[in-house]
């Protein structure tokens, strides 16, 4: 029989959605196929330690208490010392990228993280599925550094990654592939603090109320307020400022929220559209992961023309932003005007067998198992197509 392909799966995390990270991979380590693939978990601790060996998932603690991990808490004493310890991030003490022990040996077949050296502590891997949430891992970074290792991964690569975390500069590119986003205004952290009143007066004159208060760079709705009136809006700042040092304010839709899924590279395909109805005024964390009354409807009751047209938005997005593999794109209806919005790009949306991007395509005829096999052939596929590109120049050669 042919040999498995080594998957590692990586999860955890140091961002405010560790705690999603753990449930969205124990969904994908289930399902996946055991004839195809040997399953290599490899946790985030949230102070940046990577754990290999043992079992990585029980140590960061799963299932974790509910309401436990305070979003955005970077909680000191959880899962120490006990896994191997392979590479320490920025938010430990210890800086830097640190193996647990390198030993230099010439490489072989499979592949390693740090190139060119072998008993680093990480396992030897074929592919890597990042099932990461949010900032340290959804945007770029961890891609970043498996692009240096040489890795082939599953999901968008560094750019698509970084512009699909960042509310700021996502809207920007769409804005520029003429695709519809909301009004809004770019703020910046220090402004707010030098000068409070300047900004909500801006906020008062350009958008008005009610609007929505965001970090530029996060997930889950955490730190995301909506405003109704002036009392609410330094409390909204300052919550936002918290998490970022970038911020953006949005004109409020009074909106029917749709998502559409995204599967592929070049040549992408969109899922049939589904539909979110918050158990809350709106779609916050609360209403996403606590109090399980918010509904998912799928299919979205939409028109046909209206699904093609959601469709062929969720793929220019997509193709805007330069994603492979996957992207969850959610929309905002207008229901006073019939506008439709693309309100936000998800590389690496929940994917808990109950979650919106998973269900969609199993909607649209792909069930959950074929759909993480598929992910990761795309994978392939892509570090495949990037290793054509030449990676060095002489001026004399190309005459
Ligand atoms: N401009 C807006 N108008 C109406 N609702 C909004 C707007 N922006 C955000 N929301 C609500 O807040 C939720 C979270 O916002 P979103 O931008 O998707 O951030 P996140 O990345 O945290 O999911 C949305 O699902 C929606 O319910
Ligand atoms: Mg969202």
């Amino acid at each position: 029989m042919a040999e498995k392909l080594r998957v590692g799966v990586i999860f955890g995390g140091q961002s405010g959605e560790h705690e999603v990270s753990l449930v969205s991979a124990q969904g994908i380590m289930k399902a996946m196929d055991k004839e195809k693939y040997e399953i290599i978990p490899i946790g985030i601790t949230k102070e940046g330690r990577w754990l290999t060996s043992g079992d990585p998932m029980k140590l960061l603690q799963y299932p974790p208490a509910k309401g436990a991990g305070e979003l955005g808490s970077r909680s000191s004493e959880q899962s120490k010392g006990t896994g191997t310890e392979v590479l320490s991030g920025a938010k430990d003490q210890e800086r830097g990228l640190v193996p647990a022990n390198t030993r230099t040996e010439p490489s072989r077949s499979r592949r390693d993280l740090v190139p060119g050296t072998r008993e680093t502590g990480f396992p030897q891997v074929d592919v890597v599925f990042p099932v990461l949430h949010g900032p340290y891992g959804e945007d770029g970074t961890v891609q970043g550094l498996l692009e240096l290792a040489d890795i082939p991964y599953v999901g968008a690569g560094v750019l698509g990654s970084a512009l699909g975390m960042d509310k700021i500069a996502m809207k920007g590119i769409f804005r520029s592939y003429g695709l519809p986003v909301v009004e809004h205004l770019e703020l910046k952290r220090k402004d707010w603090e030098l000068d409070p009143e300047a900004m909500m007066e801006l906020i008062e004159k350009e958008l008005g109320y009610p609007c929505f208060i965001k970090p530029a760079n996060l997930g889950s709705s955490v730190g995301i307020s909506k405003v109704h009136e002036r009392s609410e809006l330094a409390p909204a700042l300052d919550l936002a400022a918290r998490y970022d040092r970038r911020m953006l304010a949005e004109r409020a839709v009074n909106a029917r929220e749709i998502e559409c899924s995204v599967l592929g590279n070049d040549e992408p395909i969109a899922s049939v559209p589904g539909e979110i109805v918050p158990s809350r005024e709106f779609y916050d964390y609360i209403a996403k992961y606590i109090d399980d009354r918010s509904e998912l409807i799928i299919p979205a009751d939409l028109s046909a023309e209206l699904t093609r047209r959601i469709q062929e938005l969720a793929i220019a997005a997509f193709l805007a932003v330069d994603c492979a593999g996957m992207a969850r794109v959610d929309f905002l209806l207008d229901r006073d005007t019939g506008e439709f919005y693309i309100g936000e790009l998800n590389t690496i949306p929940g994917f808990t067998p109950i979650s919106m991007y998973p269900k969609l395509w199993e909607a649209s005829g792909i069930p959950y198992s074929e759909l993480i096999g598929r992910l990761i052939e795309l994978a392939l596929e892509r570090h495949a197509d990037n290793s054509r590109s030449e990676t060095s120049y002489s001026p004399e050669q190309s005459e």
